[in-house]
């Protein structure tokens, strides 16, 4: 197809939510950094050609491309300080993207589950609309809240919820992330972005496995499963 593309993976959070005295990605879940679990299941199937790490200041020697791709056969073609919102650190690694790219891909650091197939099916469905978010959909019921009472019940079946990795032309991201730039405000995902702008994100359909670690809860769960799965590859 001769398609050229970049992942963009946003490790500089500092966590705070999960409680820990080291940034969330440099932490071990189950014998290997969150950060390198993260990377080996975005880019196990082979379609990524390059790829930047976007840590905390200080942290880059620690990120070391050898040794976080893996032995994959993707060139790390920086690891960058981020800012001090995920929309900056988005924007400071995309400076870093070779020229040639096509399709960006912006993963979490704090999901180091993503399906097989997955990125295969974003990157198509990028190419094809401008834009495609991995999406599941939601299945409790949803209440709107304010003062610890139930304000309404909100009607759940246009709703779903938004994971990465998030794919865009590499022309319309920039221009997003310049608009963005411009706002000064911080968004949690990029499609949010590209909404705003008009452009069109496609929803590609994905499992609860591809949860994003913010709480000690998550981590827990994600200490089961990696273990579980580990165990998985081994068996076969
Ligand atoms: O805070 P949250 O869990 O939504 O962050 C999602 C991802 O964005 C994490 O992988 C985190 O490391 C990254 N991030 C970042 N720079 C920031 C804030 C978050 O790279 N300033």
């Amino acid at each position: 197809m001769g398609r050229h593309v970049s992942a963009i993976v946003v490790a500089a959070g500092r966590g705070e939510r999960l409680g820990a005295d080291t940034p969330k990605a440099f932490l071990e879940l189950a014998g290997r950094s969150l950060l390198s679990r993260s990377l080996s299941s975005l880019l196990m199937g082979g379609q990524v050609d390059e790829v930047v790490v976007v840590v905390p200041p200080g942290f880059e020697e620690r990120a070391g491309p050898a040794s976080e791709c893996n032995g994959l056969p993707v060139t790390c073609r920086a690891v960058v300080a981020g800012g001090a919102r995920r929309s900056e650190s988005v924007r400071i690694g995309f400076e870093a993207l070779s020229l040639a790219t096509e399709v960006v891909l912006v993963h979490d650091a704090a999901r180091p589950f993503v399906p097989g197939g997955l990125v295969e099916r974003i990157i198509a469905a990028a190419l094809e609309h401008g834009g495609a978010i991995p999406a599941v959909p939601i299945p409790d019921t949803v209440k709107e809240g304010a003062g610890g009472f139930v304000q309404r019940t909100v009607p759940r079946e246009a709703l779903c919820l938004s994971q990465t990795p998030q794919g865009f032309r590499a022309g319309l991201l920039k221009e997003a992330l310049e608009v963005g730039e411009s706002l000064e405000q911080d968004f949690t995902d990029e499609a949010a972005l590209f909404e705003g702008l008009g452009y069109s994100v496609r929803l590609v359909d994905s499992c609860t496995t591809n949860f994003k670690i913010t709480t000690p809860d998550d981590w827990r769960l994600a200490t089961a499963w990696a273990a579980a799965t580990d165990r998985e590859a081994f068996d076969v």
